[in-house]
């Protein structure tokens, strides 16, 4: 390939000048022929890995009925999408768009146009430290994430941000300009760190007693990767607004806005999007939540997240391990994450590194016994390497 080829893409981040061509299941294959064995999947996004046989067909079958009839109509998938994603989320309306940033953004919307109609004027959100939840601008001053501290300034107002998993300071910083807490029960790109049961419950009693919004960030969480369909279950906790993305669409851009009933009050040309419900994309994301929202399916994602939690401790140390699911993080004793990363893409395997300190696996849903096997003992002898040099 012509390495001037990569001049033709805007830069935005360091990439290795490897070019991927296909994928299946758990692996990924490049340009030359070598195949990795994926553990990021297109960042917990390609949750029944890549290119599975029921998404191919429900896409090409939706793909020769209707792809787009624009937002300003109902479609049949977005229909049946909406009922299936409110019915196992126990929420009563959804918005579908494109991105978890967009539905972040319509999160953000809904709590402001709520505090204008039920709170006198209330728009502002508590967010938390190291929260993320988008780069579009007003998800970036939501997100708590130190590097963007003065990026893009000035920042979009109204956010106002707590240490996670400090319920007292949550309570502190309501006061009559707040409208909503919005946070990621998990939080992923911080380095998969579990809000503490106490602190969600105490967000909720909090939220109940200011009558202000409970909204969860599921961007991440949702579609099975804990182990539950929703991050809200695995903490029995109800949230009055919901997002989704990554995982919805198995690897295609589909998120998802859901809220109570009492919170739904956008008025027409408020809100809205080309993609919007679009039918192709909620014709996979349909195909997607049949898929997970089995019992079974879910049962395996428990069973082999033990199965690689016992792997990673083995090698790492039991307290260097936390998350839930297939969402799981080790802390390393040196600050060498991104090397390690480096030294396994090599190797052919794919794993992510949120900071220096810690590595972050988060592969298929559907990854199976030996591939986590195989996985193991790559980061094994990488990590044998590593040590002994
Ligand atoms: C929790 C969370 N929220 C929102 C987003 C943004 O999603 P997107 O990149 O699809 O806009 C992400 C992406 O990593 C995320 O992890």
């Amino acid at each position: 390939m012509d390495p001037s080829l990569y001049d033709n893409v805007m830069f935005t981040t360091h990439r290795p000048e490897v070019i991927f061509t296909s994928g299946k299941g758990s692996w990924l294959s490049d340009i030359t022929g070598k195949h990795y064995l994926d553990f990021v999947q297109g960042w917990a996004v390609n949750c029944l890995g890549h290119c599975p046989e029921v998404l191919t067909q429900a896409l090409t079958q939706q793909a020769s009925t209707l792809w787009n009839c624009s937002p300003a109509f109902y479609n049949v998938p977005q229909l049946a999408l909406s009922e299936k994603l409110t019915q196992a989320s126990g929420l009563d309306k959804a918005f579908l768009v494109s991105t978890g940033a967009e539905a972040n953004e319509g999160a953000i919307k809904l709590a402001r146009k709520w505090g204008q109609v039920h709170k006198s004027g209330a728009y502002k959100i508590i967010t938390m430290e190291g929260g993320f939840h988008g780069r579009t601008l007003a998800t970036m001053s939501a997100t708590g994430k130190p590097a963007f501290g003065t990026m893009f300034e000035p920042k979009v107002e109204g956010f106002v941000k707590v240490p996670f998993n400090n319920l007292q300071a949550c309570e502190d910083a309501i006061d009559e300009s707040i409208v909503a807490i919005l946070l990621e029960p998990v939080q992923g790109e911080a380095g998969v760190l579990p809000a503490t049961q106490e602190f969600i419950e105490g967000l909720a009693s909090l939220c109940q007693q200011h009558n202000i919004l409970l909204m969860f960030d599921e961007v991440q969480t949702g579609i099975g990767r804990l182990g539950e369909l929703f991050a809200a279950q695995v903490y029995g906790v109800q949230p009055d607004v919901m997002t989704l993305g990554k995982g919805l669409g198995g690897g295609a851009p589909l998120a998802a806005v859901l809220a109570k009933d009492s919170v739904c009050c956008f008025e027409p040309g408020e809100q809205g999007g080309t993609f919007s419900g679009n039918a192709l994309m909620c014709g996979l994301g349909l195909a997607v939540l049949n898929t997970v929202n089995q019992n079974h399916f879910l049962d395996q994602i428990k069973d082999h997240s033990t199965y690689l939690q016992e792997a990673l401790a083995t090698l790492f140390g039991k307290h260097s391990l936390r998350g839930h699911g297939l969402l799981l993080a080790v802390s390393l004793e040196q600050a060498c994450a991104s090397a390690i990363v480096e030294d396994c893409f090599a190797e052919g395997l794919i794993i992510n590194a949120p900071n220096e300190e810690c590595l972050r696996f988060m592969p298929a849903l559907n990854v199976s016994k030996p591939e986590i096997d195989k996985m193991m003992s790559i980061l094994t002898s990488v990590m044998k390497n590593r040590c002994s040099a």
